[in-house]
């Protein structure tokens, strides 16, 4: 192996220090203290894990959480009728609906009504449109946080050819907008892309975020290229015992690390930089939402 590894564990400890002193300095001059809502609707148990990780570290972080569970068979008007709620609600900065959501939810119907200035997941069409535009706003936790891992690493990204396999709204169109805010050159790819390996080999940062654990392996980097791998799958895993299970991302970490100059793993990669993130952007609404200006993060 001749790849750095890049220690998310590490960076998403240090951006959490660095919030809680900024929720403490909020808290100490002007008496605010940043409250964040997480919503989660049914019993997915991977939600559940995430969402009790969320209110775990938001308290950690010196911030207020809400958690509010309702029942798998909630309305769509139930669950709007909250939303309306914690819109209004002065003691709520953010507000997360943990997705995915039951099938008689309209999820983007839901991410509509959040108030765009407490959208603390960045889903609204309005941040969205922001992030297009080069505006200000709420970003996307999953692909900040891999922004922060890159200009740790190299704080200038202008220039360089960056390929993002994946165009979901949550992770590949927004990682190909703040790569083009940083000036590199972004190609998204995705299931239709021809010759998925030769388009992916160009790049100097490769980005994979489609959910396929393995696919991504040397012969698709560049040497020293930095690889940014946001899958988290699970698979069967026979050699850790019967009927056990690991997590894999999507990138062939063992072959891909022989060729690349810097690597994530997974687990200890994106994945804990982008609750970090959650609590930065929560950080960041109560500022906005008051007209004070943004922290440094
Ligand atoms: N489900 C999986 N990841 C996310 C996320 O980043 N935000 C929300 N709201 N739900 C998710």
């Amino acid at each position: 192996m001749s790849a750095a590894i890049i220690d998310g564990k590490a960076a998403a400890a240090i951006l959490r220090a660095r919030i809680a002193e900024a929720a403490s300095d909020l808290r100490g001059r002007l008496g605010i203290t940043p409250g964040l809502a997480v919503v989660l609707v049914g019993d997915n148990p991977a939600s559940q894990v995430y969402v009790r990780s969320k209110a775990k570290q938001t308290v950690e972080a010196g911030m207020r959480s809400f958690e509010h569970k309702l029942a798998a068979e909630t309305t769509q008007e139930e669950l709007l009728a909250l939303v309306d709620r914690l819109n209004a609600d002065e003691a709520v900065d953010g507000i997360l609906v943990q997705l995915p959501l039951p099938a008689q939810i309209d999820a983007g119907l839901v991410l509509e009504r959040i108030d765009p200035a407490k959208d603390v997941d960045g889903f609204h069409p309005i941040n969205a449109g922001r992030l297009a535009a080069g505006a200000p706003g709420l970003v996307p936790c999953t692909p900040l946080g891999c922004l922060l891992l890159l200009k740790q690493l190299r704080p200038d990204l202008a220039g360089l050819e960056a390929v993002v396999i994946g165009r979901s709204n949550i992770v590949g169109k927004p990682m190909a907008a703040l790569l083009t805010a940083e000036s590199c050159t972004v190609t998204i790819a995705h299931s239709r892309t021809r010759d998925l390996p030769g388009v992916c080999r160009r790049a100097d940062i490769l980005v994979a975020a489609v959910g396929r654990p393995g696919l991504v392996t040397a012969e698709w980097v560049k040497p020293g290229a930095i690889v940014i791998d946001v899958g988290i799958n699970r698979v069967s895993a026979p050699e850790l015992g019967e009927g056990k299970t690991r997590i894999v991302g999507d990138v062939d970490f063992d072959s891909a690390a022989a060729v690349a100059g810097a690597i994530t793993p997974v687990p200890g990669g994106v994945g804990p930089m982008t609750i970090a993130c959650l609590l930065a952007n929560t950080v960041t609404a109560a500022c906005l939402r008051r007209g004070l200006p943004k922290p440094a993060l």
